[in-house]
């Protein structure tokens, strides 16, 4: 059985105060764990330490936003999967379509990073989707094959349910056009498909999160789509009802 995930992405957003605020907020919206639902925050790697003291003894797990390929030596300014897990981290966002538009990530890189998260024991989040100009251009399907190629082939060892997979339409993130549930999950089936060149187990057990402006009035419909295996949720996460709301809408 696939573990639901609803992840909340911060992007480069909080400050001291208002991250315990969010966080007390959602330590009693989420009191305790829905069978097979995870839920975390991915704070900006500034925070990460206070939010992980600020969640301890929660069901809130935390998560970064980013990670770096290399363990450790002279790459200034990156952060190694094990400085990660030695804060307390679990999840690692790799892959980011901001990440790949603004700071040049590519394909490549994020299959590297990919198979650092895994072999240094975090859950890599792994982001895939397509831009506007490449839906319109009927291109989606082969833009997410290249990326998801990319990550596969740098973990062929990758065990069933290991790692996870967003599927982020960058049209839909931070614009309010939400993907509509059939639209998303004929793109997560097609997804689902796709990678049982990995293996049928691989497929059946990876979960598949939908971003892009979810909020707790879509998620219940996304959700309930039999390939979207949760969310990975920007702007509604800094929000404590919309983000108890999204995790309400997990099954
Ligand atoms: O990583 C999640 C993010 O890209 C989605 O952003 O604000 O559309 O929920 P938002």
């Amino acid at each position: 059985m696939r573990k639901t995930y609803v992840i909340g992405n911060w992007k480069m957003n909080g400050n001291k105060a208002a991250n315990k605020a969010l966080l007390d907020g959602l330590k009693a919206g989420v009191p305790a764990a829905k069978a097979g639902v995870a839920i975390a925050v991915c704070p900006p790697f500034a925070y990460l330490e206070s939010v992980i003291a600020e969640t301890a003894g929660s069901v809130i797990g935390v998560g970064a936003q980013d990670v770096s390929e290399y363990d450790k030596g002279a790459y200034t300014g990156e952060v190694s999967v094990s400085m990660l897990k030695d804060v307390g981290v679990t999840y690692a966002v790799i892959g980011h379509s901001e990440r790949r538009a603004l700071f040049g990530e590519t394909d490549e890189w994020v299959g590297k990073k990919t198979a650092a998260a895994l072999a240094g024991g975090l859950v890599p989040v792994v982001c895939v989707g397509e831009t506007e100009a490449e839906r319109v251009g009927n291109q989606t399907e082969a833009v997410l094959a290249k990326q998801l190629d990319a990550m596969l082939a740098a973990v062929p060892n990758a065990a069933p349910g290991s790692i996870v997979i967003a599927y982020e339409p960058v049209w839909a993130i931070g614009t309010g056009k939400t993907a509509t549930p059939e639209m998303a999950q004929e793109t997560h089936a097609f997804i689902r498909n796709y990678i049982k060149k990995a293996g049928d187990a691989f497929a059946a057990e990876t979960a598949i999160l939908y971003g892009g402006s979810v909020k707790a009035s879509n998620a219940l419909g996304l959700f309930a789509m039999p390939d979207i295996d949760g969310g990975l949720v920007g702007g509604a996460s800094l929000i404590v009802e919309e983000f108890v709301g999204v995790y309400n809408g997990a099954a």
